[in-house]
C-alpha cells in the first residue's frame, strides 16, 4: 500500500525568500519543543489519556457483525449527531462512497442503505427528510458522548416520535442504534432500558477526535464502506509518525510549519483547500478539529493567551474563482493546505472539438485530472510569488487506507499542536456557556439563573432592547 506524501517545498525560504518563508534551522530549532510534546502525548497515551490513538488498532468485529445484521434490512441510515459526532462520517462517506451515491438505485449501490447525517436543528430540514423515507425501512444511529447535547437530542425526540407512530414503540429497538459514552448520559440509559443497541465512545475519546471509533465506523460499516481499510491506513501512519525523528515525521513537521508560520510570520489563520471533490467534507471535519482544539483563552498554565489559528475550508479548483483573488492579494495571513489526488477512479478525456478556437482548443486531448491537478499547482505557485506559504498532501488515491492516514495524520498533528501552542487540545470550555445559555433559553430545570440573565441584557438595567432595527 502506498504512503500519502507531504511536500512543504513552498513553506521554506528557498522558495519564499528569507522575509516570507522558513529556514530550515528555524525548524531545527524548534526540535527540542517537538521532542518534548512526543514524550508528553506518549506519556499520556500510555496512562490511557488519550485512547483515540489506539483506535486504529481496534478490533471492528462488533461494527461489522451489525452492520451484517443490518444487511438488507434497510434502505436508509440515517445519523442524528453534531460536531464531532456527525463530521466524521460526512468527510468519510463523502470520500468512500460513490458520488452521489444517495441517487443511485439499490443495484448500483450492491444493496447498501443510502446515508443521511442530520446535524442540526432546523425543522424544514428535518421534516423534509424524514418525510421522504421509509420508516419501517429506516435505522437511526443516533450519536452522542454526553448523551445530552440539545441538538441531537431534540433530533432523537422527532424521530422516535414518527417511528412511534409508524412502527409502534415495540419495534424501536429495531430501527435505534445509540453511539455514546460508556459510563453515564441520559442515551445510554435509554438505550439499556430499551434494549437498544448500543455502541461505545471510549473515555479517552473526544468528539472532534472519535472518528475512528463507532462514531465515523459505524455508519461506515452500515454503508458498506472499508472499514478495516480505513483503520489499516491510519495504524500505518500512526507507525510512521512514532519512528521517525520529529523532523521528518508527517505529525510533527506539519504542526511545526503551522505554529512558525502563526508565531513568526503572524499568519492567524489557515486555509485547506481540496483538489477533490471526495476530500472536501475532510477540510470540514479539519475545521472542527483545528478550532475547537487549538482556540483558546489560557495555556495549560492558566495564563489567558487567546490563542490559535482560525481554519478556513477552500475548495480547488471552485474557490480559485471565489477567493484566490483575496488569497493571492489580500493580508499576508494565511498559510495553506492543499489535498490533491494523484489517482481519479475515473480517466475523462476532454474531447478535441473546435479545434479553430484556440481560445479553448488546448483542452481537447487533455485529462480532466490533469487539469486540475495543473490548477492546484499553478494555484500554489501563484501564491508562492507572493510570498504565501503553502504545503501540498498528496492522495495516491482516494481509498479507505490513504483516507485513514489522513485523518489520523490530522488528528495527530493537532494534539502535537496543542502541545506546542501549550494548550489543552481536548477541552473545549468556550462551546460550553453557549451551550448553558440554550439550555436556560429552553427552560431546562438548573439553569434558571442564566436565562435570567440573558432576559435582563448584560447590564444593570433593561438595555437589551437599545439597539433594534425593527
Ligand atoms: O468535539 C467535540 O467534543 C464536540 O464537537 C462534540 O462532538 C459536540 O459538541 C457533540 O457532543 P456530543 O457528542 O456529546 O453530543
Amino acid at each position: 500500500m502506498q504512503r500519502l506524501r507531504i511536500d512543504y517545498t513552498l513553506c521554506m525560504e528557498e522558495a519564499l525568500g528569507p522575509t516570507h518563508g522558513l529556514s530550515r534551522y528555524l525548524v531545527e530549532a524548534l526540535r527540542l519543543p517537538l521532542e518534548a510534546a512526543r514524550t508528553h502525548l506518549g506519556e499520556q497515551r500510555r496512562a490511557g489519556g488519550l485512547q483515540w490513538m489506539d483506535l486504529p488498532r481496534r478490533d471492528p468485529a462488533d461494527l461489522l457483525e451489525f452492520a451484517a445484521w443490518s444487511a438488507g434490512r434497510f434502505d436508509d441510515v440515517v445519523v442524528l449527531g453534531i460536531g464531532g459526532s456527525a463530521l466524521g462520517t460526512k468527510a468519510l462517506s463523502n470520500a468512500l462512497l460513490r458520488p452521489f451515491h444517495n441517487l443511485r438505485s439499490a443495484d448500483e449501490r450492491k444493496g447498501a442503505p443510502r446515508l443521511f447525517v442530520l446535524d442540526n436543528v432546523d425543522p424544514d430540514e428535518i421534516v423534509g427528510l424524514f418525510s421522504l423515507l421509509d420508516l419501517r425501512r429506516t435505522l437511526v444511529n443516533v450519536i452522542s458522548k454526553s448523551g445530552t447535547t440539545a441538538e441531537t437530542m431534540a433530533a432523537y425526540l422527532v424521530a422516535r416520535k414518527l417511528f412511534i407512530d409508524v412502527v409502534g414503540a415495540a419495534a424501536l429497538p429495531q430501527h435505534l442504534v445509540f453511539t455514546t459514552d460508556p459510563l453515564g448520559g441520559v442515551l445510554r440509559k435509554i438505550g439499556r432500558q430499551e434494549g437498544i443497541p448500543l455502541f461505545e465512545i471510549g473515555s479517552g475519546v473526544g468528539g472532534r477526535f472519535s472518528v475512528l471509533s463507532p462514531v465515523g465506523l459505524l455508519p461506515a460499516a452500515l454503508a458498506g464502506m472499508d472499514v478495516p481499510g480505513l483503520l489499516a491506513g491510519a495504524a500505518e501512519m500512526d507507525a510512521w509518525i512514532g519512528e521517525t525523528d520529529v523532523i521528518s515525521s508527517p505529525a510533527f513537521v506539519f504542526a511545526a510549519l503551522q505554529f512558525l508560520h502563526y508565531t513568526r510570520n503572524k499568519r492567524r489563520s489557515s486555509v485547506m483547500m481540496p483538489y477533490s471533490h471526495a476530500l472536501v467534507d475532510v477540510a470540514d471535519w479539519f475545521r472542527q478539529l483545528w478550532a475547537e482544539s487549538l482556540g483558546k483563552a489560557v495555556d495549560r498554565r492558566g495564563r489567558t493567551v487567546n490563542v490559535g489559528p482560525t481554519p478556513i475550508k477552500a475548495v480547488g479548483a471552485t474557490d480559485q474563482h471565489s477567493q484566490v483573488q483575496l488569497y493571492v492579494e489580500g493580508p499576508d495571513d494565511k498559510v495553506f493546505t492543499f489535498l490533491r489526488v494523484e489517482q481519479f477512479d475515473h480517466t475523462v478525456i476532454i474531447p478535441e472539438l473546435h479545434a479553430d478556437e484556440h481560445a479553448i482548443a488546448y483542452l481537447g486531448g487533455t485529462s480532466m485530472a490533469g487539469l486540475l491537478n495543473a490548477e492546484q499547482e499553478a494555484t500554489a505557485w501563484a501564491l508562492a510569488q507572493r510570498g504565501r506559504p503553502s504545503l501540498t498532501i498528496t492522495l495516491p488515491r482516494v481509498d479507505a487506507h490513504s483516507v485513514g492516514q489522513l485523518l489520523y495524520l490530522l488528528e495527530f498533528a493537532t494534539a502535537v499542536s496543542g502541545e506546542l501552542y501549550d494548550v489543552n487540545a481536548f477541552d473545549q470550555p468556550g462551546v460550553e456557556l453557549g451551550k448553558e445559555a440554550t439550555y436556560g433559553l429552553m427552560g431546562r430545570p438548573g439553569f434558571e439563573e442564566i436565562a435570567e440573565r440573558i432576559r435582563r441584557g448584560s447590564g444593570d438595567e433593561d438595555n437589551s432592547r437599545l439597539y433594534r432595527l425593527e
